[in-house]
């Protein structure tokens, strides 16, 4: 029997960039758009590096504050990078680059701005039209979320968020809605934004505001809210899989690879757990079911599930088509964690890496990683998978003639990509990667602008002063002949 050895990336290869609404858009009082929770984000002096997990746990006076608020220059996540007016400039730029596909997201609080109205705003739909159609003149496909970090402020307010079983049918309809209306136009969709996070921040990505529960009750809560995502994104993949019959629809997950730190069997233990329960999100939304470790986990703490009639049923018929992933970096973790050098800024920190290079925000750089986690997760669930979040945050200077030298950041894909490419020589069936960012934006975690992702600069400061214009960087043009060579020179 012959076998076909894989030499490289397939030609159907979908090369391009990922971004969020709420990073980008800005626009946030415009085309009847409602507040959500992402526009309640601060940017100040005092809150500096290190101290983002503040804006992960909001309280509600903060988000009184928000909404009263009349000067909002303190709220970055509201001005973007004004892309809501930018976009066709942006996407040439990514055309010229040669982007195959690009992977944004749809404000739900630009279609149902309270997400409890009975009609979609048309101006809202009209917006993500043109911008579908832009992309589809410049031979970019969308890749589009429905839920990346943001929903309505008004139903964290009236709901607590994800907490209430009822937000899973206004999400529904905001489902249905966006399918509907682009169904002839976007083909692949994610549903929710690594999804797992809820458990890192709660009110970024489930609308929780943990001041409103006891310690004891916290744990709990979140959990429950996630149930109800898993069962809201069931019931998207089924409804795009009826509206759009030839869609393909994934699930998104933070993927968080741990090492042992030695081969102590407990510490290998340890890290198999760490990760098992990183897969818990994926195996839920793959396999259709909750894995019996978290049974056991969810006795053992006593977490009780509220399930309806009907959920397992919904869960176990609408799996997704793919997997789509972030990596950034990975972890490492040993029972005698509380001994070790620390590192600060990972996701979710962890003990040092000796071996690994950190970027000035104290992620750990681990291009093999990548290939060991893509590898990983192709052995276990054997559906295809996109690389749909990788990049790396650094601040850019700008030299003579505005040129912007960032050899950091292409080294720093130069091995992701090369690791990638070997994945792929492994045997994984991977359509696509899509960096993270590929034009300057606002932070998720810290809501700063000087956390430079993009192959494009973005002319303004973390207080909003600047130009907006949009310059090339050094990578802007090394990423293009990756694209240009399908990966072949790296
Ligand atoms: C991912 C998020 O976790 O990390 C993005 O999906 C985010 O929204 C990205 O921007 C990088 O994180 P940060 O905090 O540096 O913007």
């Amino acid at each position: 029997m012959s076998k076909q050895i894989i030499t490289g990336f397939p030609d159907n290869f979908l090369w391009g960039g990922a971004v969020a609404a709420n990073q980008v858009e800005g626009g946030s009082d415009q085309g009847g758009k409602g507040l959500s929770t992402a526009d309640m984000a601060v940017y100040r002096d005092a809150l500096g590096r290190g101290e983002y997990e503040k804006h992960y746990s909001i309280s509600d006076r903060q988000i009184q504050d928000a909404i009263a608020a009349t000067d909002i220059s303190c709220y970055p996540k509201r001005r973007g990078i004004d892309f809501y007016h930018r976009y066709k400039e942006d996407l040439a730029l990514f055309g010229e680059m040669g982007f195959k596909v690009l992977r944004v997201s749809i404000a739900w609080t630009r279609i149902f701005p309270n997400g409890t109205e009975d009609q979609p705003n048309e101006e809202g739909l009209r917006f993500y039209d043109d911008l579908f159609d832009e992309m589809i003149k410049n031979n970019i496909e969308p890749l589009v979320t429905l839920s990346h970090y943001e929903m309505p402020i008004h139903l964290v307010n009236e709901c607590n968020g994800w907490l209430d079983r009822k937000v899973v049918g206004l999400f529904e309809k905001f489902a249905i809605s966006v399918f509907e209306r682009y169904r002839n136009k976007v083909k692949y969709w994610i549903t929710f934004n690594e999804i797992d996070s809820i458990i890192r921040h709660p009110f970024t990505t489930g609308g929780i505001v943990p001041d409103r529960f006891s310690s004891g009750e916290i744990e709990n809560v979140l959990y429950q809210a996630l149930h109800h995502q898993f069962v809201a994104s069931a019931l998207a993949v089924k409804h795009c899989h009826n509206i759009i019959p030839e869609s393909k629809i994934g699930c998104m997950l933070t993927r968080l690879l741990t090492y042992a730190e030695s081969c102590d069997p407990n510490d290998m233990l340890l890290a198999h757990r760490e990760n098992q329960l990183n897969y818990f999100f994926s195996d839920v939304q793959i396999r259709g079911y909750y894995p019996s470790h978290m049974n056991r986990r969810f006795a053992e703490k006593n977490i009780q599930i509220a399930m309806e009639q009907g959920d397992e049923e919904i869960l176990r018929q609408h799996t997704v088509d793919f997997l789509s992933f972030s990596y950034y970096m990975s972890l490492v973790t040993s029972i005698n964690a509380d001994k070790m050098d620390k590192v600060s800024g990972n996701i979710a920190g962890g003990v040092k890496n000796p071996y690994l290079e950190k970027t000035e925000w104290d992620w750990q750089i681990d291009p093999v990683g990548l290939r060991i986690a893509l590898n990983d997760m192709y052995d276990r669930y054997q559906i295809p998978l996109f690389v749909v979040e990788n990049g790396m945050g650094a601040t850019d200077t700008l030299g003579p003639d505005n040129q912007i030298i960032d050899d950091y950041r292409i080294s720093y894909f130069q091995g992701h990509i090369r690791e990638m490419r070997e994945a792929v020589k492994d045997g994984v069936e991977l359509w696509g990667y899509t960096s993270w960012a590929p034009i300057d934006l606002i932070s998720a975690s810290t809501s700063e602008m000087a956390k430079r992702y993009g192959f494009i600069y973005v002319d303004q400061d973390n207080y909003g002063n600047g130009t907006l214009n949009r310059l090339r960087k050094k990578s802007f043009y090394w990423y293009q002949n990756v694209i240009a060579t399908n990966g072949e020179e790296i």
